[in-house]
């Protein structure tokens, strides 16, 4: 029996006709698939690369290569922070230490008490301009501070957020705003 279900399987066989090179479906296809059970499962995995009609150790190897695909169970909501140079000079150590703290989870591999949450920290998201910044449930939130990962936290465990399906990866619009000066940290 299939672990996927025969509409998400559908959806993954439509997306090579999407792109110039059909073997680029196969990260879509990956989301897709965690989206539906929550990690990749190697028989997931497995009925990916046949939807795809690609090698199952290609499909293996994108899945195990990039942070944001999960071989093990992860909450249904995760906060995927950057901690790159922008961010962490606007304050990304202190949105992962509230992000901790909120959830009750000190590790990436752990899951919140309800099991609906788990983090971790990520390399640039290429929104440097809104930093900091983080991914949740497939969208892009910017300009963080502590009472924003609040709300962001409320509304999912009040179940206001359905999470969004996952879409093939868009561009950030580039906009230039004005910064504050940064504080640079000096030695001695
Ligand atoms: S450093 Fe965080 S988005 Fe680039």
């Amino acid at each position: 029996m299939s672990v996927l279900s025969a509409h998400v399987l559908e959806e993954i066989k439509d997306l090579p006709a999407r792109y110039p090179q059909p073997r680029s479906a196969v990260m879509p296809a990956l989301d897709l698939a965690q989206e539906e059970i929550g990690h990749l499962t190697p028989e997931a995995m497995t009925e990916v690369a046949a939807a795809l009609e690609l090698d199952p150790g290609y499909v293996e190897g994108v899945a195990t290569f990039y942070t944001l695909f999960h071989l093990d169970p992860i909450g249904k909501h995760r906060f995927y922070v950057c901690t790159n140079l922008s961010c962490m000079l606007r304050g990304a150590g202190d949105i992962v230490e509230h992000v901790k703290q909120a959830l009750g989870v000190d590790d990436p591999r752990a899951i919140s008490s309800d099991g609906l949450f788990s983090y971790e920290e990520v390399e640039c998201l290429g929104a440097c301009e809104y930093a900091p910044m983080m991914r949740l449930d497939h969208q892009y939130f910017y300009d963080l501070n502590a009472g924003r990962i609040d709300e962001l936290i409320a509304e999912r465990r009040s179940g206001q957020v359905a999470t969004p399906r996952p879409s093939p990866p868009q561009r950030v619009a580039r906009v230039t705003k004005p910064r504050a000066p940064t504080k640079k940290k000096t030695d001695g």
